[in-house]
């Protein structure tokens, strides 16, 4: 059986997404928005399991973490206290020739990791040379050139960071020039002046008639949870530290939105805001590092398709932060964000609304303003996480080739799918009531159309793990076959069997356990 999932690309994830009820471009009769898209019958299904699987393992394995819906509009103030009115912006640049627009820091950091590839080289090569005896830290504290590639990499860090601290865009325009970065495309170095660029959506609460005022559509959920921190610690009879999290959509005027629904204008946030003592933030941190690894490794998508990235370019509001990256197609990229907030949102809140922020701790008679840790992740990248890793086309002994989403069980869209084997001899009635009873348990289809192997395609295609086969030996001995997806071998069962059999196999709850 051979795998060529080494040359699967975004290309392929979308077009198998539109073609099988996933994901659509959004209104598309009208040939589509940019960065918009519309979650189909699989896409609902698959994003509704990995929600409740991000929302048992945060509201309801932990005694200390609750859960909100806040709206979408928030009062026009949050988001000035936020610091995105003013600080929410994206430093760009254009290539005059290519009329492209990117970010001037994506452009400086990827100039970065070129360097950072030509360390890896160095440290390849004499790892070959050295065989058995070589010591890489040696080496890289050592050879000659690897320092000075990374006295490059400092030193470019450095200018950037200072260039991004201080606001001085002309100072990145002159980094981008002198490290002579080409448009990737055009390989153009004929660039504008760097320019800041608002990420916000605004638009009008009331008529202009009455005045109407001017808000904004959230950029992120996390501000839905700090207006709401008194409320919910009182209401909830939470004192810190203790976590309050919330799934829903956010909303930002994306410049490069791309590469499918990894970058979009609109999508959906899963994020948690842990409420902490000043001073403990540094072990909650590595605390909620490991245990949101721990999340994503238990699904099986693949070790080494996970890392961790320390921010260099801390937003305006953390003091530390890092990336949970995933190996998408094209390459590692932001999966998660963990940021350590410090005050910075309740005391800024304090401050424009005048209302008291703060926790008094009756056992050491202190009052303070609680310190945030966050954990925040796309769901919809998510998403693409999932069906890129899932993915795979396959070519099968017989020389016949399948497309199969490997999407881990307890994930998948439908779990079961009920087929009789023939569409006569009493093999349908059989299969409809096997269907009934399956169906409470587990989001199941009934299919009857076309041959078996057929069939299967159809299931594999959408990430069925399991295909229970109705044939004439159930009619005599109340047994039907299962087949999994990924090995194609099926097992006899019993039909009173079958509903443990797959709740096993299937089974969230075995999952939790296990983080
Ligand atoms: N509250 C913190 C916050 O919003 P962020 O790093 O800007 O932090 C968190 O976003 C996560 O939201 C990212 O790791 C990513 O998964 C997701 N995300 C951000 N912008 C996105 C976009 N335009 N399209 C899809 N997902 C996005």
């Amino acid at each position: 059986m051979a795998n060529s999932d080494d040359q699967i690309t975004l290309k392929n994830i979308a077009s198998h997404s539109k073609e099988y009820g996933f994901i659509y471009p959004s209104s598309e009769i009208y040939d589509g928005l940019g960065a918009t898209y519309d979650y189909g019958p699989y896409g609902v299904e698959l994003k509704n399991n990995i929600k409740e699987y991000w929302w048992k393992a945060m509201v309801r394995m932990n005694e200390n973490i609750v859960g909100i819906d806040a709206a979408i509009f928030m009062h026009p103030t949050t988001w000035k206290a936020s610091g995105h009115v003013d600080a929410f912006n994206d430093p760009l640049i254009d290539n005059k020739d290519s009329k492209k627009r990117y970010r001037a820091d994506v452009l400086i950091e990827e100039q970065m990791a070129k360097i950072e590839a030509k360390i890896d080289k160095e440290v390849q090569k004499a790892a070959k040379r050295f065989g058995d005896s070589f010591d890489e830290a040696q080496f890289v504290s050592t050879n000659e050139r690897v320092l000075k590639y990374k006295g490059q990499i400092e030193e470019i860090e450095n200018r950037m960071k200072s260039a991004i601290e201080g606001g001085d865009l002309a100072a990145l325009k002159q980094l981008i020039v002198d490290l002579e970065i080409a448009d990737p495309i055009s390989g153009s170095r004929n660039w504008t002046d760097v320019r800041q660029f608002n990420l916000m959506f605004s638009t009008e609460l009331g008529s202009t008639a009455d005045g109407a005022e001017k808000i904004y559509l959230r950029p992120e959920t996390a501000q839905g949870i700090f207006v709401n921190y008194l409320n919910v610690q009182k209401t909830s009879r939470m004192k810190p530290p203790f976590g309050i999290a919330q799934i829903g959509k956010a909303f930002r005027n994306e410049i490069i939105a791309r590469q499918f629904i990894f970058r979009m204008r609109e999508f959906e946030q899963m994020e948690m805001q842990f409420f902490i003592k000043p001073g403990t933030e540094m072990d909650w941190y590595e605390h909620w590092k490991q245990k949101r690894i721990k999340w994503h490794k238990a699904l099986g998508l693949g070790e080494d398709n996970y890392r961790f990235h320390d921010h260099l370019n801390l937003a305006h509001y953390a003091n530390a932060a890092c990336d949970i990256e995933f190996n998408f197609p094209m390459g590692f990229k932001e999966l998660e964000g963990i940021h350590s907030r410090t005050d910075f949102d309740l005391g800024a809140h304090e401050k424009f609304s005048g209302k008291k922020l703060k926790f008094f701790d009756t056992a050491t008679n202190e009052s303070y303003t609680p310190y945030v840790l966050e954990t925040s992740i796309g769901l919809d990248r998510m998403f693409l996480a999932v069906m890129s890793s899932s993915y795979t086309e396959e070519t099968l002994e017989d020389g016949s080739s399948r497309t199969v989403l490997k999407i881990p069980p307890v994930l998948a869209p439908v779990k079961v799918a009920v087929l009789p084997l023939l569409n006569k001899d009493g093999l349908p009635e059989k299969a409809e009531e096997i269907m009934s009873a399956v169906k409470l348990d587990f989001n199941a289809q009934y299919d009857a159309k076309d041959a078996i192997g057929k069939r299967y395609r159809r299931q594999d295609a959408i990430g069925t793990p399991y295909c229970v086969t109705v044939d004439h030996q159930t009619l005599e001995d109340n047994t039907v076959t299962i087949r999994e997806r990924d090995s194609m071998e099926q097992q006899r069962v019993s039909v009173d069997e079958l509903i443990a059999t797959l709740e096993d196999k299937v089974s969230l709850k075995k999952l939790l356990r296990s983080i």
